[in-house]
Order: structure tokens, then C-alpha cells, then sequence
């Protein structure tokens, strides 16, 4: 090799980061043919009415960069949904920015708050874009379990946890993965036991829209003590089964949309043109979001039917798309081997828990993601049958 085409050797910047376990599980599934209930999307199309709304816009020529902040009919669109559901007014022009997705919504977030050797807090187990993006930003990760088996968050511990060098704490409610929904008591903890700080919050609620048996979404924004010191996230590709399109947007009060736009207008500046025209003219209904719930409940309770006759043990799914399972009635595998012996014997692929936990903790349990066609859920319920 000659030394002109020599790449130069790179100090990696995440040393212990290689191939995620849902890289991992969706190529064995594919390989194998598994019913694929690891990765979390759906498996089923949107409303033709979105695509159509989508088409429009391309069509009439709105095909070019929009303003930074996102189109302003979105903004608005979304302002009025919070106002109507949680009952906080945040202004179009300066408190609402729409993202690439949840997950470019989140690192800018934590890029603009959290300074070198600040430390932030995550609630274990948890989605894994939050750690690295801590780390990208010099941030210190301070990680706080929730309580095993009930997934419910422990207050003494974060309490514990909180320190002068805190600058903000990440919470996800409806939760991925155990699928834990927050009450309104353990957000008014949350207020009080932030109240006394300068701590901020980032609260993922990319799962706004899917809580069950008639219990409410407890917001941030409905907490003015939390609003206040919030970035709320949410994620319309996971609302109006677009996943792909990678859209989202970010809810804050003014100065800390200030601070939050300086970075997204230097790492994404706009967010497809098209698309966020097309989502304005269709959230002109509120019934596609209205409705979500009552879907998912239906399709939750379709697969825990089925699951209740294995001898695997159902865990409580008050929200989200997913259902967790306890493994231990089946085999003493560790969860990342059960997944794998799981989609190789029984060809259906799941998500071991252990791998939304830095430590890799195992408890026996495993994540499931039912947003799939029925037919795809019975197909993965007759195969699970025979465990
Ligand atoms: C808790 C949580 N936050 C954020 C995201 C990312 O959402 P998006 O696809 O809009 O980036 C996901 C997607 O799985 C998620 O589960």
C-alpha cells in the first residue's frame, strides 16, 4: 500500500460502542425469516390521507428549505394540540421547533444545555441514543435504576443522585421499554423534588398518544413547575406510523428554545419541506391521535391473550407499543441468548431488556413490539404456542 493512500489512524471517540443488539436481531430474523417483533415500527401503512396531504405539497412546488424553526403551520398545529390536550399555551414563533425525529430533537437538546463535566441524569433502562449523546457533549452520565420489576422511578434514588453539578435529568414517559406509563403523583414528585434546583428536564414523549385502559398521558406540560424548565419531545413518525420519515418536534418555554435552535441550525438547519406541510393540513384532524390509543390497546390485548397461554409471564403494558415478558418460566438463558435462540428455534425476534441498560443488567426479560399487522401477531402467537 502506498503511504498517499494511507487513512489516518482515528482515536474512536465511543471505544465500547460496536453493533447494537437490534442491528444484531433484526439481521438474524431477516436470515432466519423470524416474525420480526424486535425492532419498534410498524409493520402496516399510514393513513393514505397523510400520503396524499404529503403528495400535495410536493406537488404544488413546496419543495424547498423552509424557515429553521420549522413551517409555521405546524408550529401552530402543534401548539394547539398541547393547549387542547394538557392545557399549556406555548407560542408557535418561539416555543415550538420541529425536528428530524425525536432522536436529532434529543442530542440537540442535551448539546445546548449540558456543558463539559456537567452531569445528567437517565433512568435505567432507557433508550440508547440518551447515553452517547450525554458523552458527545462532555457530559457526565449518572445512572439511576428504576425500580426492578415494577419499572416505577424511585424517588429516594434520584433525590440521591441529584448533585450542584446536575444540569438536567432525561425522563421518557409512556416508557420503552417496560411500558410504564407515569402517573400524575409520580410527576408531582418530580416538580417538588426539582423545584428547590436549576435542574433541566428532557421529557421524551414519543409515545404520547398510546396510553391505555383509560389513564391520561401526564405530560410535562401539564405540570407548570416541570414546563417551565422542560424541552418536551414527541415524534410524529411514531403517532402517524411513519417512523421513517424522521420528524419530530421540540416544546420549550422561550429562552430555552432560544438556546436549543443555536444548535439545530447548525447540525440539521431544516426539516423536510413537503412533509411538514403535509402533517399541518392533516392535523386539522385531531382524530387520527384521538384514536391511537384505543388501536394499540386493541392489538395490546389481541397479543397478550395469546402470550397469557405460554409460560412465558406478562409484565403490565400501560402504553407504548411494546410488551415485556418475563423468560424465566421458559429457560435460564440470558436475555440477548434467549432472543437469539428464540428467532433461531421458534422464529420470532425480541428485544433483550439488558440491552437498554449500560451495565447490560439481566433480569430475565424480554421486550416485544406489537404494532404489527394482526396477521403478523397471530403468526408470532402461533409460534410462540409451542414454547
Ligand atoms: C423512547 C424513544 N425516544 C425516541 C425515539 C426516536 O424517535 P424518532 O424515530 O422520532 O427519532 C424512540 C424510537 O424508538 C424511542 O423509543
Amino acid at each position: 500500500m502506498s503511504t498517499l493512500d494511507r487513512t489516518p489512524p482515528l482515536q474512536t471517540k465511543f471505544p465500547t460502542i460496536g453493533t447494537t443488539i437490534f442491528t444484531v436481531m433484526s439481521a438474524l430474523a431477516a436470515e432466519k425469516g423470524a416474525v420480526n417483533l424486535g425492532q419498534g415500527f410498524p409493520d402496516f401503512d399510514c393513513d393514505p390521507k397523510l400520503l396524499d396531504a404529503v403528495t400535495d405539497a410536493m406537488r404544488k412546488g413546496l419543495n424547498q428549505y423552509p424557515p429553521m424553526t420549522g413551517v409555521p403551520a405546524l408550529r401552530e398545529a402543534v401548539a394547539a394540540k398541547i393547549e387542547a390536550l394538557y392545557g399549556r399555551k406555548y407560542d408557535a414563533a418561539t416555543e415550538i421547533t420541529i425536528t428530524a425525529g425525536a432522536t436529532q430533537a434529543i442530542i440537540t437538546a442535551v448539546l445546548a444545555i449540558v456543558k463539559p463535566g456537567d452531569e445528567v441524569i437517565v433512568l435505567e433502562p432507557c433508550y440508547d441514543s440518551y447515553v452517547p449523546n450525554i458523552e458527545l457533549a462532555g457530559g457526565v452520565v449518572v445512572r439511576v435504576p428504576l425500580t426492578p420489576g415494577t419499572f416505577r422511578p424511585d424517588f429516594a434514588k434520584i433525590g440521591a443522585a441529584i448533585s450542584p453539578r446536575t444540569r438536567a435529568i432525561i425522563v421518557n414517559s409512556p416508557h420503552n421499554p417496560s411500558a410504564t406509563v407515569w402517573t400524575r403523583a409520580e410527576m408531582l414528585r418530580l416538580q417538588d423534588l426539582l423545584a428547590p434546583t436549576d435542574i433541566f428536564v428532557i421529557s421524551d414523549e414519543v409515545y404520547e398518544h398510546m396510553v391505555f385502559d383509560g389513564q391520561l398521558h401526564q405530560s410535562a406540560a401539564r405540570f407548570p413547575g416541570l414546563a417551565a424548565r422542560s424541552l418536551i419531545v414527541s415524534s410524529f413518525g411514531k403517532t402517524y406510523h411513519v417512523t421513517g420519515w424522521k420528524i419530530g418536534y421540540v416544546a420549550a418555554p422561550a429562552a430555552l428554545t432560544a438556546e436549543f435552535r443555536k444548535v439545530h441550525q447548525f447540525n440539521v438547519f431544516t426539516v423536510n419541506t413537503p412533509m411538514q406541510f403535509g402533517l399541518a393540513s392533516y392535523m386539522a384532524s385531531p382524530e387520527p391521535y384521538l384514536q391511537l390509543s384505543a388501536f394499540y390497546q386493541r392489538k395490546r390485548d389481541l397479543f397478550r391473550e395469546g402470550i397469557a397461554r405460554t409460560r412465558l409471564k406478562l409484565l403490565p403494558s400501560e402504553g407504548t407499543y411494546f410488551q415485556c415478558v418475563d423468560i424465566s418460566g421458559v429457560s435460564d438463558l440470558k436475555e440477548a441468548d434467549f432472543c437469539k435462540w428464540l428467532t433461531n428455534e421458534f422464529g420470532v425476534a425480541a428485544i433483550p431488556m439488558s440491552a437498554l441498560y449500560v451495565d447490560g443488567d439481566d433480569q430475565g426479560i424480554v421486550r416485544f413490539c406489537f404494532a404489527k399487522k394482526d396477521e403478523t401477531l397471530r403468526s408470532a402467537l402461533d409460534r410462540l404456542a409451542k414454547l
